[in-house]
């Protein structure tokens, strides 16, 4: 019997955008602390690969027992054989559902016919997703742009990968082509979910509560990237907002030094200083960027190489001024 916690989950859902690069193990872990109710997502994950247990790739999937209750591995690729074996490295590694990458516009990606190359071939995407749903136990989401080249058969589509049993449906308004220009559409979201039953999800372009509480309309729920990187405390300002409660202030200076300190040494004791503090260092760059007066810490920061040195300049920055 296949389990599906998307229909359990409360309403609006909220949902961690995969990024890859950033929504590493840590920092999905300090979102699930901020606000419990986040699902989270790995980042896109070679299909592949996976199934071969490629020594990066079982590194690149590890969590933390904290990020279950809901956590799902985002997977990439093209070929039946490699989604289904996939799904079974998955589910020996204890992760609460699958997603389907059929998003991602990055050439390489794409030039290879995985990503939204997938939407380009819908009927053979619906049957992979069919064998895929079919062969494990785990729901299956799909993760998608509005099309490849336009949304013309946007609704048809998502139609057919229903029927094919995903359990939910995230959609970034954006085509492929577009890449990450213009606005996000998400009157083509609504209409979307006016034609399904399972659980849609809207992405792109949020920076605020508020501005989720406006965009969320017939949706099931929001999926949020690139505004956490400045504020992780979005989540939580989200569920206030959706709870008709006041949306909280984003903490002092203090705390927030305080949460890229405790990240930073998630991170450290997840893959070692050295590689910790390197990819701390772009998450770094976009948080100084929100805080007034950091900016000038910001080219000692981009080359912190210990959690002393981080912790050094942090020292640093007057907190008093903010
Ligand atoms: C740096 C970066 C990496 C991303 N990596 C992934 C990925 O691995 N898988 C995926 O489905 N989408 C990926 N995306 C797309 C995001 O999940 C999301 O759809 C997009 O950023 C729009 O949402 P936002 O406006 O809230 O950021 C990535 C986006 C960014 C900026």
């Amino acid at each position: 019997m296949q389990s599906n916690f998307w229909q359990d989950l409360d309403r609006p859902i909220l949902v961690l955008a995969p990024m890859a690069g950033y929504t590493e193990s840590p920092f999905r872990r300090m979102i699930r602390e901020i606000e419990p109710s986040v699902v989270l997502v790995s980042e896109l994950i070679s299909a592949e690969a996976l199934r071969r247990k490629n020594e990066k790739t079982m590194r690149l999937v590890a969590f933390h027992k904290s990020e279950k209750k809901y956590f799902c591995i985002q997977i990439f690729g093209s070929k039946a054989e490699s989604f289904l074996e996939s799904a079974k490295v998955i589910e020996e590694l204890g992760a609460d559902g699958i997603d389907l990458n059929l998003g991602c516009p990055s050439p390489k990606i794409v030039n290879s016919g995985n990503g939204s190359a997938l939407l380009r071939d819908p009927l053979s995407t619906t049957k992979l997703i069919e064998s895929l749903v079919k062969s494990t136990k785990l729901p299956v989401s799909v993760k998608m742009r509005l099309g490849f080249y336009d949304d013309s058969d946007l609704i048809e589509v998502t139609k057919n990968f229903a029927s094919a049993g995903i359990a939910s449906l995230a959609i970034h308004g954006r085509t492929t082509k577009q890449k990450f220009e213009g606005n996000a559409n998400w009157e083509k979201i609504y209409e979307v979910k006016e034609n399904l039953k399972i659980p849609v999800i809207g992405n792109g372009d949020i920076t605020t509560a508020e501005e989720a509480k406006e965009k969320l309309q017939n949706l099931d729920g929001i999926m949020i990237g690139r505004a956490t990187f400045r504020n992780p405390w979005i989540f939580k300002q989200c569920r206030e907002a959706f709870n008709g409660e006041k949306i909280s202030e984003i903490p002092s200076l203090k705390e927030q030094l305080k949460f890229l300190s405790r990240q930073a040494k998630l991170s450290v004791e997840f893959k070692g200083e050295k590689w910790a503090m390197m990819e701390i260092r772009k998450h770094l760059a976009h948080f100084v960027r929100s805080i007034p007066g950091a900016a000038e810490y910001r080219d000692k920061l981009i080359k912190v190489s210990t959690l002393a040195e981080m912790e050094g300049v942090f020292k640093e920055i007057p907190i008093d001024k903010n």
